[in-house]
């Protein structure tokens, strides 16, 4: 298929990639050029100088950006997709956004004859590398039917999981529940540390047991070795569980923990960390 892909950062640089080598004639637009330049001399595919000239004749227009506002100057700006998106092409928006942007977005797509899908990602730098991401959608049917078999090559899992801005939704669910989990685990290693224990021989044996994670299974040895310099930016993670305790707020359901995470987050970007990785929540209890 003819297809564009806006954004071409840690995670939008290999997910084009994967669309391109499974046979997609694929153009790309990122806003620092160099970045598009390096991606064709990587992959083959074509650049292009504006998202709407990227969108022009593709048939599906991904994007991963980085918030609401890049994501509105990438689709409703002037030099935005929507300028030229084709009758019956889908816009797939991979950004980590709010319900409501992608509902915006939803309506004034329809208007063209278009269709929106919004489809954040879990999986991370790696996920998205290995082709194995997570991708939770909103929109119709319809839409879902067309992109899925093409965001298929960079997905281990994915799901329809109701109209526009159910994604979204469900991605606030991810960071929900990992924020809290991030945190607990951050206090148990701190505490095997103070109390002396050989704290990798404890998670050795605790990793078998029900207090097995994710995170614990892959940065539980970087927590302990206070590596931070690599993974997700506790600088996204904050933009996260922003719109995530902002759609709660205006729905009267309770985060307690997730607001408390929240502002721990906020003293480890006065740390300095906002680059680091979210599982830095243990050189905070460490200062
Ligand atoms: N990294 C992860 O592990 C991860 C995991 C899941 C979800 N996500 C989400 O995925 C999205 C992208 O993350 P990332 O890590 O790939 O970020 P990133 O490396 O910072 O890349 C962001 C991309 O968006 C482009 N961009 C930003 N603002 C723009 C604007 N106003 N107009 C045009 N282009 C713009 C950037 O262009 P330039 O190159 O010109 O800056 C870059 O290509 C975020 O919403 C993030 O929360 C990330």
């Amino acid at each position: 298929m003819k297809v564009a892909f806006i954004g071409l950062g840690v995670m939008g640089y290999p997910m084009a990639g994967h669309l391109q080598q499974a046979g997609h004639q694929v153009t790309v637009f990122n806003r620092t050029s160099a970045k598009a330049e390096k991606w064709v001399a990587a992959y083959g595919g074509q650049m292009a100088l504006t998202p709407a000239e990227a969108a022009r004749e593709a048939e599906l227009v991904f994007a991963c950006v980085g918030n609401d506002d890049d994501l509105r100057e990438v689709t409703l700006g002037p030099q935005g997709a929507f300028q030229t998106l084709m009758v019956g092409a889908v816009f797939i928006d991979h950004t980590t956004a709010s319900a409501d942007v992608a509902r915006e977005l939803y309506e004034a797509v329809g208007e063209r004859g278009a269709h929106f899908l919004d489809a954040p990602v879990s999986g991370g730098q790696a996920g998205a590398e290995n082709g194995q991401l997570t991708i939770m959608v909103g929109g119709d049917q319809e839409a879902y039917d067309l992109a899925q078999p093409v965001m298929q090559v960079y997905a281990r899992q994915m799901r329809l999981l109701g109209p526009a801005g159910s994604g979204q939704l469900a991605k606030m669910v991810n960071q929900i529940c990992i924020a809290g989990l991030v945190q607990g685990l951050a206090e148990g290693l701190h505490f095997a540390q103070g109390v002396g224990l050989d704290a990798e021989a404890v998670v050795d044996v605790i990793s078998k047991g029900a207090a097995q994670s994710w995170q614990m299974e892959n940065r539980a040895l970087t927590m302990l070795a206070g590596k931070f310099d690599f993974g997700f930016a506790v600088d996204w993670m904050r933009k996260d569980l922003g719109i995530a305790l902002n759609e709660a707020r205006r729905q009267g359901v309770q985060l307690p923990v997730t607001a408390l995470v929240d502002q721990f987050y906020a003293e480890v970007q006065r740390m300095e960390g906002g680059r680091w990785d979210t599982s830095s929540l243990i050189a905070r209890l460490r200062k």
